[in-house]
């Protein structure tokens, strides 16, 4: 069990399956604590929607709900993770190769972790979830057509942009996504166990519930655990 996060050192990692609301929560509050949300998935999005030589070598993989390979990510989060602002892992690390290049990118950046929170649901949910999610690809920002509408069917809220249904939420490819991390990235949560970090969010309530007890277990609901 971690104690509380001081929030210079709200360096977290988010791990769950995918719609287990990783990205919701981690928008939430990086907004809430000027944290930074550092998304894999939609740095790779906007990569292959511009076409670069990254966004090439991910496309199929992604396509297919397989990860991309190891080596290609590790580069592309020794990039990110050069600043010490707080910081938000979302979808990263995604095996056990990725959690042992993060413990060493941290190392010798000095900046430890803070915690790593398990966000669990059933995959019946998830698979509602992801097919009634609506995404703003410009800001990775996430809706849902039945949990969390926009005001105006299809149009971001804060933006104005609009929505689109990312094309590996179909069905066939979600069953991929999940075995896939049943392979790969189910075996972070011992992983992460083993450091003393992980914590564990039941991810299936409402969406405020579970930003209170993502709040309660980083000792940020007003116990006194976030401080400047
Ligand atoms: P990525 O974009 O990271 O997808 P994912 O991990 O599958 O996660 P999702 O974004 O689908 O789910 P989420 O948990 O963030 O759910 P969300 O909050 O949106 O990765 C895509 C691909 O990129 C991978 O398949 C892989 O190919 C590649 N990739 C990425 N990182 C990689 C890596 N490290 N290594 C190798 N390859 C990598 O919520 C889902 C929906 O549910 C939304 O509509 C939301 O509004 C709604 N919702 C959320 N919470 C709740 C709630 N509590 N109640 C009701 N509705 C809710």
């Amino acid at each position: 069990m971690t104690g509380p996060v001081p929030l210079h050192a709200m360096r977290l990692v988010f791990l769950g399956p995918p719609g287990a609301g990783k990205g919701t929560q981690a928008q939430i509050l990086a907004a809430r604590f000027g944290a930074r949300q550092i998304a894999t998935g939609d740095i790779l999005r906007r990569n292959v929607a511009d076409g670069t030589e990254l966004g090439k070598k991910a496309k199929a993989f992604m396509d297919a709900g397989s990860l991309v390979a190891d080596d290609v990510i590790v580069a592309m989060m020794e990039r990110e993770l050069g600043v010490g602002a707080p910081f938000i892992l979302d979808g990263f690390p995604r095996t056990v190769a990725q959690a042992e290049a993060l413990d060493g990118m941290l190392a010798r950046l000095a900046l430890p972790l803070g915690a790593a929170l398990q966000f669990d649901a059933d995959r019946d949910v998830l698979i509602e979830r992801l097919a009634g999610r609506w995404t703003n690809p410009r800001t990775g920002r996430t809706y849902h057509t039945l949990f969390n509408p926009p005001r105006v069917a299809g149009i971001d809220d804060e933006d104005g942009g609009p929505l689109v249904q990312r094309p590996d939420d179909s069905r066939d490819v979600v069953s991929e996504r999940l075995a896939t991390y049943d392979a790969k990235t189910k075996p972070l949560v011992d992983y992460y166990a083993h450091a003393g970090l992980l914590q564990r969010i039941a991810g299936l309530q409402p969406i405020e519930a579970v930003t209170a007890d993502v709040l309660r277990a980083l000792g940020a609901d007003g116990s006194g655990g976030l401080v400047a």
